[in-house]
């Protein structure tokens, strides 16, 4: 077990913001965090967090933040061509999603190299190019943080939607992920419904003998092309979901950009990408200071180099006021505010 008081941040978020926090504990077995819970329990503040890839840390925390060691990884059964695979919640997603691959194991190679661990996985319902984590998510094991409890709940019980679960809303703050099995499959079937992964494996001549491999290497590449890299600029991938609109308030943006991209949502809503509405608003490369709107993609902000939480707040509500003031809708956050 690691156990720090008065510790740096700094590893441990993407945004790569400096901030201290009262303790850090990182717990290696399901043992170590059953003799924590008390302490958990009383502390006045916790938060508990994977890669912190979606996390924005506005001030020093005076808490306990809690970090899963946990990362065993192994199959616990196959039914037909199914197979489902256990990993501990302080996995790395994409150590997980690159060993499925290469074992014959498919489903989650359009997830490839999302930040984070497998265990947010689970909480943030993480989504790319046409799949989400919870199309594949068999069961989580969590543990109720009142009781000690270990209570198991089914891929059906998590309530997933886009970027949104059970863990994010009513079981908020009550639980902690332990494990997650997800059900995986040895016949490979591409999912090709995103049009720029699709276009992408056509231009490169792979559709007909399309490999698991192929989709998550150009995956990897698409990936590499649009989002900064982590080691090097700091930014926790999409800051903003793309927000859902009325048709009526869609109508309103195609009359006056008859090319604005959307997908039709099957109960007549219309999802329009925050990239492009930012982008329209004129913040796509621009900054504030030392938080940046990233060039290739607007939906990302970045530390542009020694930003605080502070900063990038700043620019937050900057570009949530323009969007709001141009098209009238209000941007949500999917970073989550600590
Ligand atoms: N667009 C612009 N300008 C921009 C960015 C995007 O015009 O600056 C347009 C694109 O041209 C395209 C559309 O917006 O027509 C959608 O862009 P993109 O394919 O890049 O996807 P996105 O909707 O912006 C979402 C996810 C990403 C995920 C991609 C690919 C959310 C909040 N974001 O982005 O997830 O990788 O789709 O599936 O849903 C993340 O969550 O951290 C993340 C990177």
């Amino acid at each position: 077990m690691k156990d720090f008081v008065d510790f740096s941040l700094k590893e441990y978020n993407t945004f790569g913001i400096d901030v201290r926090c009262s303790r850090f504990v990182e717990y290696e077995s399901l043992d170590e965090l059953l003799a924590l819970l008390p302490e958990v329990r009383s502390a006045e503040r916790v938060v508990h967090i994977g890669g912190g890839s979606n996390l924005l840390f506005t001030a020093d925390f005076e808490g306990m933040v809690l970090h899963s060691g946990i990362r065993d990884v192994e199959t616990i059964a196959s039914e037909g061509d199914d197979v489902l695979v256990r990993a501990g919640a302080g996995v790395v997603w994409d150590d997980f999603v690159s060993r499925c691959v290469e074992q014959g194991l498919y489903g989650l190679e359009n997830l490839s190299l999302i930040p984070g661990e497998v265990g947010a996985s689970a909480v943030q319902n993480i989504g790319a190019y046409g799949s989400e984590a919870g199309d594949f998510i068999e069961s989580v094991e969590t543990i109720d943080i009142a009781t000690g409890q270990v209570l198991t709940l089914r891929g059906d019980e998590c309530q997933y939607a886009y970027r949104s679960s059970i863990f994010k809303t009513s079981l908020r703050g009550q639980r902690i992920i332990t494990h997650v099995t997800y059900r995986l499959s040895r016949l490979f079937r591409p999912q090709l419904s995103y049009a720029a992964l699709r276009s992408e494996v056509e231009r490169r001549g792979l559709l007909e003998n399309l490999s698991a491999a192929d989709v998550r290497r150009i995956v990897v590449e698409v990936r590499r092309e649009k989002l900064p890299e982590p080691s090097e600029v700091g930014s926790a991938g999409s800051f903003f979901m793309n927000p859902v609109v009325e048709r009526a308030v869609f109508e309103r943006i195609a009359a006056q950009y008859p090319d604005a991209p959307h997908y039709d949502l099957p109960d007549g809503s219309v999802k329009v990408p925050a990239g492009w509405l930012i982008q329209q608003c004129g913040w796509r490369g621009r900054n504030l200071g030392r938080a940046g709107v990233w060039p290739k993609q607007a939906l990302v902000l970045v530390n542009l180099g020694g930003a605080t939480g502070q900063d990038m707040v700043e620019l937050c509500q900057r570009v949530q006021h323009d969007v709001l003031e141009r098209f009238g809708i209000q941007l949500k956050p999917e970073v989550i505010f600590v």
